[in-house]
């Protein structure tokens, strides 16, 4: 029996439906126990290294270097930009705070504009209007793995000369036009945390998809040094080469998330049933306007990181959340706005109206998802939810 279905088997006794719940192999225990046998805990050890192949060879990107989060892989492509004081980047503001701080420790400005109201992802027709001479990077973010419109935002980059980082925090293993998010731009940062599709505890990775900023990259990840080189036996001594901070992950990590990796289609395919299942049940409430439905549009394929719906007011949302948990079922909210938190409003600006980032922001509900979930507990959330609405 695998070890992600003695998860859901203890859960099965738990008389709360969790909003998610770490799903692992034995697997991952094999080989966290290799590693610790093979006296190599620090970081770039083989099984870091199987990690970086295997990234490589899923998603094709040029170069894919593990790091401690997707916050510290963000912090690193807005260091490799050069981002600079007094620098602008467009991004939503429907986002986590990690988009926002990797511009702001920079001493660059985030320039905050509204979402789609279908894919909450961030609205491509008013990125142009956000543009100003100091702009010099888009800050794309894939909400809930589905993919933003990158085939516009890419054009808009380059008729204005600007890099495009993708925070595809929660997009691994999910595709824009047959392409896997975080190679679509310059720069990609995946989040392997424990609330996502495929985890380490915490855990991250950049995806290099412009050979220049390769060598710089190694260097930064590694205090500053090159001794990436050293490890690969190009130099025979390493020194302090640039600027640089300590992003790389113990090897531990690494021999973890290469199990999951390795069974990356098969957590994303587990979720997917259960994605599914929720959007074809929920569809007479939608018809009768009781909430909307997340939608997926066509040239997107998803990894059903998220499974979310939007209902008619705030009051609603708060309401619907305590009679979800009185019954024994865990939802949640999502993103406070960047723009008006309190960060937000001291180190960024806005641009345009915000409105639908402050609608969904209030009338967001995520339902329990994970990859080991049965579809009887599917079956309870959605009857709750019909009670609720029609009762
Ligand atoms: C869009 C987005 N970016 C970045 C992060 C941060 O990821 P991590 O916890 O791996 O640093 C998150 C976390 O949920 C996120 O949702």
């Amino acid at each position: 029996m695998s070890a992600v279905l003695k998860m859901n088997e203890a859960i099965q006794k738990n008389d709360l439906i969790p909003f998610t719940r770490p799903c692992f192999s034995e697997n991952a225990i094999r080989y966290l126990i290799q590693s610790l046998e093979s006296n190599h805990l620090q970081g770039d050890g083989n099984f870091t290294k199987k990690c970086h192949l295997l990234l490589e060879e899923i998603t094709g990107a040029q170069k894919v270097l593990l790091t401690h989060s997707c916050t510290a892989s963000l912090e690193m492509a807005a260091f490799l930009i050069d981002l600079k004081e007094g620098d602008e980047v467009v991004m939503p503001s429907y986002t986590f705070s990690s988009t926002a701080n990797a511009v702001v420790l920079r001493g660059a400005i985030p320039v905050f504009i509204d979402i789609r109201p279908d894919t909450l992802n961030i609205d491509e027709n008013l990125i142009e209007q956000a543009i100003s001479p100091k702009t010099k990077a888009i800050f794309v973010v894939h909400y809930a793995g589905v993919s933003a419109d990158m085939e516009t935002i890419n054009k808009i980059a380059k008729r204005h000369n600007l890099f495009v980082v993708e925070d595809a925090a929660q997009g691994v293993g999910s595709y824009f036009q047959n392409k896997p998010l975080g190679t679509l731009g310059h720069l990609g940062a995946y989040s392997f945390h424990a609330t996502k599709n495929i985890i380490s505890g915490e855990g991250g990775a950049l995806l290099i998809n412009d050979e220049k900023f390769i060598e710089h990259a190694e260097i930064m990840r590694e205090k500053g040094t090159n001794r990436s080189q050293f490890l690969r036996g190009e130099i025979d001594k390493y020194t302090w080469q640039d600027k640089g901070s300590s992003y790389l992950p113990s090897d531990l990590v690494a021999a973890f998330l290469l199990s999951q990796l390795e069974e990356m289609g098969e957590i994303n395919k587990k979720r997917l049933i259960i994605w599914d299942m929720y959007q074809e049940s929920l569809e007479p409430l939608e018809r009768d306007n009781y909430l909307k439905r997340p939608f997926v549009p066509s040239d997107c394929s998803h990894n059903a990181h998220i499974y979310y719906v939007l209902v008619n007011s705030p009051v609603i949302r708060d309401d619907l959340l305590k009679y979800m948990k009185a019954n024994g079922v865990q939802c949640t909210s999502h993103y406070v706005p960047l723009h008006s938190s309190p960060a937000g409003l001291r180190y960024g600006k806005t641009s345009g109206d915000l409105s639908v980032t402050n609608e969904v922001a209030d009338q967001i509900v995520r339902l329990p998802l994970w990859a080991g979930m049965s579809s009887d507990r599917v079956v309870e959330i959605v009857k709750l939810l019909n009670t609720y609405f029609r009762a």
